[in-house]
């Protein structure tokens, strides 16, 4: 089980590496990023890598961290805390930045995380498991209108009225403990030719997932974070994977442009080309923006 990069060459093309710089990798995963950018910063670039789930840690600590003992720094943190986690640490500002958001392959793979509808397991879906919230409490204890606004509004789902209500009735008479479970509710939920192309439990998942993670405030947070700590010159690319994601990028990009801070390095997004797609499906679903700070 490998994670597959998305868009790994047109972003650190983007990002352009030198040696004796400073470069912030603020999702790590599996460390595809982080790895090209310590070649392409070689001999003295410096990586310093953000992931707040503990397996991600020991995956940079087993790999990078022994390759790299001088010029790679793992932390365990959500990126939204990257401005106090750097302050600690003495650095005042960086040159380069890379956000892949979302999970990777080894998160959706495993079926302990509770991520994926394809596969059976606790309903969890924490990135971070010191998270106190998890889809287990969300599923079987927020009020019906919560639940709908969530499916509602992370995912645009129409129809999460219905969904919310079928999770309602279910918990009612049995506490709903599987990723299966919840997949099987939502199945019967919905008018079962609406949904051909994908999953019909897609969307009602990535929605308890961005809410389990608090996946767009720390997403808000963390971008405007990474910004402020660019020093002039530095570049920052964010790939995301879906339309929430990238809205969130475009306005926070489009405010410090206007504000004379960032300058823009593509107007309209950039996307994974067909052989990367035909290797790697997630890439389907890839936009990157980049942008350079101006001051
Ligand atoms: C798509 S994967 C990154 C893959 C990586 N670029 C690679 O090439 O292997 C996203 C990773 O970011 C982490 N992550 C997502 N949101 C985070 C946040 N707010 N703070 C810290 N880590 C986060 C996830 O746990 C996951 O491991």
């Amino acid at each position: 089980m490998l994670h597959k990069s998305v868009l790994l060459k047109k972003s650190i093309d983007m990002i352009q590496p030198e040696s004796g710089k400073v470069y912030l990798d603020l999702t790590f995963g599996g460390g595809g990023h982080s790895l090209e950018i310590l070649k392409r910063s070689d001999p003295d670039g410096v990586v310093i890598a953000f992931d707040k789930d503990e397996d991600a840690i020991a995956r940079a600590n087993g790999s990078l961290k022994k390759d790299y003992p001088d010029r790679f720094f793992i932390v365990k943190s959500d990126y939204s805390q990257c401005v106090n986690v750097l302050r600690d640490m003495k650095i005042d500002g960086v040159d380069g930045v890379i956000m892949d958001l979302g999970i990777s392959s080894f998160q959706v793979e495993d079926e302990k995380r509770g991520f994926s509808f394809l596969k059976d397991g606790p309903l969890d879906m924490r990135m971070d498991r010191d998270n106190p919230l998890s889809a287990y409490e969300i599923v079987n204890r927020w009020k019906e209108d919560e639940i709908y606004t969530i499916i509602k509004s992370y995912a645009e789902e129409r129809f999460a009225r219905r969904i919310a209500k079928s999770i309602v009735t279910h918990r009612a008479k049995k506490a709903i403990k599987t990723t299966k479970e919840l997949a099987d509710i939502v199945i019967d939920a919905v008018p079962s030719h609406f949904y051909k192309k994908i999953h019909p439990a897609t969307k009602t998942f990535q929605a308890i997932r961005i809410a389990v993670n608090s996946e767009l405030e720390n997403l808000e947070k963390g971008l405007k974070s990474a910004i402020e700590l660019l020093k002039k010159d530095g570049k920052i690319c964010v790939i995301s994977f879906h339309s929430l994601e990238d809205r969130i990028v475009k306005h926070t990009f489009r405010f410090y442009k206007d504000k004379g801070f960032l300058m823009l390095l593509n107007k309209k997004p950039i996307y994974a080309d067909e052989d990367e797609i035909s290797e790697n499906i997630r890439a389907r679903s890839a936009k990157m923006r980049c942008a350079v700070k101006l001051n």
